[in-house]
């Protein structure tokens, strides 16, 4: 049996399968409140349950929670679990902004290549910890010289028990190269983050395209990821631009997912095929390949990441094809070799 819970604030409503915490029904059903142990320590997810019953698991309050507290309705959701329908008040993440970022240690757990110049790392926070993130969002990983560098975020938040970064190597770069040179699994590391305002905007009733240039699929991922988990069923379009075959890193992904949900669609697109690539798909620059299919994007939610020069020359030509300003979010990966300072301080949307 299921049971229905309402925010009061706000109005809405959503349900929890039988065991669910109601943090956990919240984020499968794509209503974001505040976390962050996961475990019942910090209260962090701490609001007041205004009529209903919650249980705790082993019938033990959690340790961050006070019996005076319990007594006068407090709960902390991410263990709560509701005993019938509840109304409950507690404030909710609407904004990138609305998630204090953390500097916190984390351990590489496992690396691996992608792609001749992409790996993938996944981080994990220590035991107590997890990182509230939007999808779409990013982290700086601070150096030890007091430099950063910027990695999105490439897995969605419901799945948070490592970060995924798509890290592409860059000659000379203080961290990538790092990474491509002599980074093992098990090596510590210090990250700011959630940062950005980067994120997906569920509330919107509008198809949306995607428009990735190489690893900005990272982002994109996490979104897609998300989108599907809380079942978002509006039209969802992705495009992924690369110069040649084998920087389209995680080609297949986006190919099951087309296969499986009706609603999404996937087209792949190269600026600089190979002879080696055997490439009978679209060969242009991504940004006009999305034009060609949809000349007028009036109708559409835009979301796009990737290298400065893609970003700039699709802000331009989508407004001339009728994008409004505020239907454009995007993230420009800028690249920097040795730059004091984050190399993507430019986590933008339109609005
Ligand atoms: Fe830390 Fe709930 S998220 S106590």
């Amino acid at each position: 049996m299921s049971y229905r819970i309402t925010i009061e604030s706000s109005g809405h409503a959503f349900t929890a399968e039988p065991g669910e915490s109601v943090l956990e029904a919240a984020l499968r059903n794509g209503l974001v409140i505040p976390y962050s142990c996961r475990g019942g320590t910090c209260a962090t997810c701490m609001g007041k349950v205004v009529e209903g019953e919650v249980s705790y698991p082993d019938g033990e309050l959690p340790p961050g929670l006070d019996p005076k507290e319990a007594a006068i309705g407090q709960a902390l959701f991410c263990l709560a679990r509701p005993e019938g329908d509840l109304s409950i008040e507690v404030r909710e993440v609407r904004d990138g902004g609305d998630i204090e970022p953390r500097k916190l240690p984390c351990r590489v757990v496992r690396m691996e290549q992608l792609a001749h110049d992409v790996m993938q790392l996944d981080l994990k926070l220590p035991d107590t910890e997890r990182l509230q993130f939007l999808p779409g969002q990013y982290i700086d990983i601070l150096l030890r010289d007091g430099r950063k560098r910027s990695y999105s975020l490439a897995n969605a938040p419901h799945k948070d028990d490592v970060l995924e970064l798509h890290v592409r190597h860059v000659a000379g770069g203080a961290f990538s190269d790092k990474v491509f040179a002599d980074m093992k699994e098990k090596a510590l590391l210090r990250l700011e983050g959630p940062l950005g305002n980067f994120f997906l905007r569920e509330e919107s009733p509008r198809p949306i395209i995607l428009v990735a240039g190489g690893t900005g699929f990272a982002p994109i991922k996490g979104m897609l990821e998300h989108a599907f988990y809380i079942g978002l069923d509006r039209p969802m379009h992705l495009y992924w631009g690369a110069r040649s075959r084998r920087d389209l890193y995680l080609d297949a992904l986006p190919q099951a997912w087309a296969a499986e949900h009706v609603h999404f669609h996937y087209t792949s697109c190269l600026s600089e095929p190979l002879p080696e690539d055997d490439w009978d798909g679209a060969v242009d620059l991504v940004h006009n390949r999305v034009l060609r299919d949809f000349p007028n994007l009036e109708p559409f939610d835009v979301y796009m990441a990737g290298p400065p020069g893609m970003v700039h020359a699709a802000r331009r030509d989508f407004a001339r094809h009728g994008l409004p300003a505020g239907q454009l979010y995007y993230d420009s990966f800028e690249k920097a070799v040795d730059a004091p300072v984050s190399l993507r301080p430019s986590s933008s949307s339109a609005q």
